[in-house]
Parts: structure tokens; C-alpha cells; sequence
């Protein structure tokens, strides 16, 4: 997980670079670099590994300046080595990057033939040369913008120009970018926790914005191009790790984390760059007949979506099941499973038992965990990371889309180990999964839509979620947040099973969330939609374009991205969220601890 700090400062800041950036260690990062405006012109300072390398580089080689970015990289395009890592450089500009810029190959070959020439690998280096190319004919913020506007992906920015001794340019879609402000000073910040030690002072850029920074002040734009003021507030810098930021509730920001958590998950699968697709840890998945998946709560329903994926993609059986039952009924195992224990936190006593259970019968146990130093990623034979951050709120919402990415990712590398995807197909569908970020991020701009739905919901007694395919658990999971959060009594069903009993509890007062973006199955959907409405329930179908297009007459639709099948469990994840969290927030419940709920079960 990459990280920025850029400071333009009225003392020097090359130690204070490397303060911020040994706070953004935590994140992960395989190499680190600093520019500064050294006599009127930027130099860099670059190192592969850990920032004690980078400490050496600037020993033997200081940086005088007072105006300076940093950057700790998590590869994605390219390798981890000094040429790769940020600031990246074109020109006139120098910057860094967080974030994947789906179109760099589409860029970086228009930029060829405009007789432009590439040092990295890096999708980076692609908004250096498209900035530097648009500085030619506009000044720096209208660069910026002309530059912002021809990518596609999830980004956040920092940049420095030769000739603007004073000036620090930041761009945010996706991932979080921060403006902090000081006493004659001025930051910019991946969290709150870059800038801590420089300042309390905080403005969180909304998705779109770009900003310009000189010593005495910000000005922010948004994606429109207007300028707008975005509320400083004061932080506890201690606290800075664990921030609300803006938002109301720690759900309320991890939901809007989900963009920043899926891309650092999928950057421990797959090198964009080669399209390759693999599992951590050397672990041939060639040599596995079956996939046993344990888990609980959330993290079951995300191995429920798993294994849709592990058996569809790649023809591995895959069976799911709740770690309180795996545990203690002796299930029947064979040699070449693979045991796989997903879990946020890598403490749930039962995860943990089953795990345990998986590895005293002699099997190859993993542990998709987003807590790497946790009990489950310490006993399994190989993790299988997520990367979502902490998660703070008892609900879980990062770590589940994460845990589907990264089982996406699996699924995927499955495929690619057992043969089953032709030339060029690996390739593709990575390119495809790298959409996912921007495709979540797309669905959380649904949160204003969703927020009308509220009202009317919380004074439900019983809600009904229903869905086919992997929508099936998403539904499931659905009907557990809201359960969890606003104490409102929902259910999931395949929506194929309701003829079968739930249909007898429809009436003018159930609400029916159908989650359903158009895929082979959508048919199949409507007419169970058409059967709820038949009996006087009230359908709100989450879907896409083509979807609504079909809608039956009467539904409340919501129109969400439209995305490959492939996807549909983590783009569709957050309106699912944002609808139980603006319940709840109706309903005025506890978001973030609800009632005798913890964030990690760690008793039976
Ligand atoms: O830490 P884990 O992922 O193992 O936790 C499993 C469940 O306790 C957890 O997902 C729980 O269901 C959440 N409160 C759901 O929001």
C-alpha cells in the first residue's frame, strides 16, 4: 500500500520526509523516494527496500530543500527497484503516485508516437509525461487538469514542476488524498497519519478534486473544475491511524475505503504489467483437487462467492462452510484439499479451530487474512493477504470486498495453474479485475440514492434480500448488515428458492432488495420479482443499465455500474452497505458498535 507526504515548507525537509514516511511503514511498501526543489530546479532521491535504505542514499547525497514530496511504493507496473520507484520523473514534472491507472498502456503508446521515451515500467511515469506534454501549452493547474481527464483508474497524486519553487499539485479519485495545514506551511498527505507530525490541522479531498498548495494556502477544485473549500477540521494526530476523517461513522469511511483496499489486495495477485496472475507464498494450485473453505459471519459469505468463482473459473470443487459446524462433524477430507480459512481479523475462535483441524489431518492450509500478524496468518501453512487497513466498525465492509478480491484473484490463478484459460485469457481477465477499483468507486457515488431509500425502510419490521449466483450471498450478506446494524429482522434467499416458503411473508409492508445486474440469470429474476410484486411487495432491484431497462413496472430501481459477472459481487457489495448503514443512521443506532456484537469473536 503505497503512501504519500509532499510538504511546502519554511525550514528543511528532507528528515521530515523520512519522518512521514516511516509512519506510512505500517501500509507495506518494497521501495521509497523524496524529491525536493534544490537552486530552482527538482532533484530525487530514490531506494529499493526499506526507508533505511533511502536514509543511505541521502546521507552520501543530501537533499537541501524546503519544498519536497515522498513516497513509499507497493509495486504494482513494474518491479520493485530503485528505477521503478517514485517521484517518477518527465520533464518538467516529478510526482507520486497510489493507485493504478487502468489505460497507461493506451497513453504510454500514444505518448510514443509522439516521440516520448519511458524509463520504468510504471503506470506512474504515464501522468509524469501526459503533465509534462500539457505543460507545454498551459500553466501548471490547467495542466493538471487536462492530464486528470484523459485517465482512467484510481489515483492519488502529488507533484512537483521545475520552475514553480513554491508549488505542490495533488489530484484524488480512489484512493485518499489529504491537505494539511500549517503555520506558514503547507502538507499534503495519503492519511491524516502523514501529516501528523507537522500538523492537526486537516481537509479530506473529496473524489474528483485536485488541488495546488503554496506555503500559505490550498486551492481546491473539483472534478468540474470549480473552486470549493473542503472543511478543515482538527485531528488527534495519535489517533490519526484509526480516523473518521469526514465521515460520520468508521463504516460510513471504510465503505469509502473500498476502492484504495481492493487495489491493494489485487497488487499481491497480479503484475499488471505482465497480466500474470499468481497465489502468494509459491503455492502451486496445479496440485489441489478441491478447495475447503472455513470461515464465519461475513468472511463466509465472501467464501460462498468464492467458490462460484473457484468452481466456475477454474473447475476446482470448492466447498464453503460455516467454521462453528466444519468444526466439530469430522467432515470427510481428501489429501489434495486446499483448506482455506478466510478471516479479518485471523483470531475467530472457530476459524482458527477449523484451521487448526484442516492442518492436524495432514492438508495444505492457507489463510486469507487481513491481519498479518495475526494467530490464523501466523498457523497456516501461507497467507493469502488482504490489504483493507484496519477495519474499526463491527460490520465489515472493506475486508469482505477485499477477501472477494482476493479469492477473485485466486480463483483466477487456479484457472491459469490447471490450464483452463486459453492464450491471452489470463491477461485479459487481470486487466478486467484492475477495473474493479474504479467500478467500486463508481458504485459508491450511488450513496445519495440510496440515502432517500432510508426513511421508508427503517420503518420496516422484516426485510427480504434476495439474489442468484454469487448475488445469492451478497444477498445474504445484505440481509446481515442490516440485521447487524439496525436490529431490523432481514433474510437472504436464493431468489429461486422463494416459491418455496419465504413467498408467504410478502405483503405491502416486507421490502424486497433484489440485487441483480444483468447476466444470464437476470430473466430468471424477473419473474421472481414479477411473483413478488403479484403479491403486493414492495421491490427495490439493485442493478445496471440493461437491468433497469427490464425492470418490472413498480420496482424502485437503482442503476449501479455496469461491470463483467466477474466483478458484480465487489462493485454491488457497497450500495448493499450504504443501505443498511443509512438504516441505521435513521434509525439512530449505535453504526459502528451495535449491540453485543465485537469486532473479532474470539470465544466459542
Ligand atoms: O474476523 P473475522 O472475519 O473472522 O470475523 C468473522 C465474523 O465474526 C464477522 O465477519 C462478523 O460476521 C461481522 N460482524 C459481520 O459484519
Amino acid at each position: 500500500m503505497c503512501g504519500i507526504i509532499g510538504i511546502v515548507g519554511a525550514k528543511p525537509v528532507q528528515d521530515r520526509l523520512i519522518d512521514s514516511l516511516k509512519r506510512l511503514e505500517y501500509r507495506g511498501y518494497d521501495s521509497a523516494g523524496v524529491a525536493g526543489v534544490v537552486d530552482g530546479h527538482v532533484e530525487r532521491r530514490r531506494a529499493k527496500g526499506k526507508i533505511r535504505a533511502l536514509e543511505d542514499v541521502l546521507a552520501a547525497e543530501p537533499l537541501p530543500a524546503s519544498v519536497g514530496i515522498g513516497h513509499t511504493r507497493w509495486a504494482t507496473h513494474g518491479a520493485p527497484s530503485q528505477i521503478n520507484a517514485h517521484p517518477q520523473r518527465a520533464g518538467r514534472v516529478t510526482l507520486v503516485h497510489n493507485g493504478i491507472i487502468e489505460n497507461y498502456a493506451e497513453l504510454r503508446e500514444a505518448l510514443k508516437e509522439k516521440g516520448r521515451t519511458f524509463e520504468s515500467e510504471t503506470d506512474t511515469e504515464v501522468i509524469a509525461q501526459l503533465l509534462d506534454y500539457e505543460l507545454q501549452t498551459r500553466p501548471p493547474i490547467e495542466a493538471l487538469k487536462a492530464t486528470l481527464d484523459q485517465l482512467t483508474g484510481a489515483y492519488a497524486i502529488a507533484v512537483l514542476i521545475d520552475g514553480e519553487d513554491e508549488l505542490i499539485m495533488g489530484a484524488r479519485r480512489g484512493s485518499p488524498l489529504v491537505v494539511g495545514y500549517g503555520d506558514g506551511e503547507m502538507f499534503l498527505g495519503s492519511d491524516a497519519l502523514a501529516v501528523g507530525p507537522f500538523t492537526n490541522q486537516i481537509a479530506y479531498l473529496d473524489e474528483g478534486d485536485y488541488v495546488a498548495i503554496d506555503r500559505k494556502a490550498a486551492h481546491v477544485f473539483d472534478e468540474a473544475g470549480r473552486a470549493v473549500q473542503r472543511p478543515v477540521r482538527t485531528v488527534a494526530a495519535a489517533a490519526a491511524l484509526v480516523e473518521k476523517g469526514n465521515y460520520r461513522h468508521f463504516m460510513e469511511k471504510e465503505i469509502h475505503d473500498q476502492p484504495d483496499a481492493c487495489q491493494h489486495t489485487l497488487s499481491a495477485y497480479i503484475n499488471p504489467t505482465t497480466g500474470h496472475v499468481h497465489a502468494p507464498g509459491g503455492v502451486d494450485l496445479a496440485r489441489f483437487d478441491r478447495v475447503q473453505i472455513v470461515a464465519c459471519g461475513t468472511a463466509s459469505y465472501a467464501g460462498q462467492i468464492g467458490r462460484y468463482l473457484f468452481e466456475k473459473l477454474a473447475g476446482l470443487p470448492c466447498d464453503v462452510e460455516v467454521a462453528s459446524e466444519f468444526r466439530y462433524r469430522q467432515p470427510a477430507v481428501t489429501p489434495a484439499t486446499l483448506a482455506i480459512a478466510v478471516s479479518q481479523s485471523g483470531e475467530t475462535a472457530d476459524t482458527l479451530a477449523a484451521l487448526r483441524w484442516c492442518k492436524a489431518q495432514g492438508l495444505t492450509t492457507a489463510a486469507v487474512v487481513n491481519v498479518h500478524e495475526s494467530t490464523m496468518a501466523r498457523e497456516a501453512d501461507v497467507l493469502f493477504p488482504t490489504h483493507a487497513g484496519p477495519e474499526i466498525g463491527v460490520a465489515s465492509t472493506k475486508a469482505f470486498t477485499s477477501q472477494v478480491a482476493a479469492l477473485t484473484a485466486l480463483a483466477l490463478a487456479a484457472a491459469a495453474a490447471r490450464g483452463r484459460l486459453k492464450p491471452g485469457e489470463e491477461a485479459h481477465d487481470t486487466r478486467l479485475l484492475l477495473e474493479a477499483p474504479r467500478l467500486i468507486a463508481e458504485a459508491i457515488q450511488l450513496e445519495d440514492q440510496i440515502r432517500t431509500l432510508a426513511p421508508e425502510l427503517a420503518k420496516a419490521r422484516d426485510v427480504l434480500y434476495l439474489g442468484r449466483g454469487p448475488m445469492y450471498p451478497l444477498a445474504l450478506e445484505g440481509a446481515l448488515k442490516l440485521k447487524e446494524i439496525s436490529y431490523i429482522h432481514a433474510e437472504g434467499y436464493a431468489a429461486g428458492e422463494l416459491k418455496h416458503g419465504p413467498i408467504a411473508l410478502i405483503d405491502e409492508t416486507t421490502p424486497v432488495i433484489v440485487i441483480a445486474p444483468s447476466d444470464p440469470l437476470f430473466d430468471k429474476t424477473i419473474s421472481n420479482m414479477s411473483e413478488v410484486a403479484a403479491r403486493g411487495g414492495r421491490v427495490i432491484l439493485i442493478t445496471d443499465e440493461e437491468g433497469a431497462r427490464n425492470a418490472p413496472a413498480g420496482a424502485r430501481v437503482i442503476v449501479g455500474p455496469t461491470c463483467d459477472p466477474m466483478l458484480a459481487p465487489m462493485v454491488y457489495a457497497p450500495p448493499i452497505q450504504l443501505l443498511a448503514y443509512y438504516v441505521a443512521v435513521q434509525k439512530g443506532a449505535d453504526v459502528d458498535q451495535p449491540r453485543n456484537l465485537a469486532k473479532s469473536v474470539t470465544v466459542e
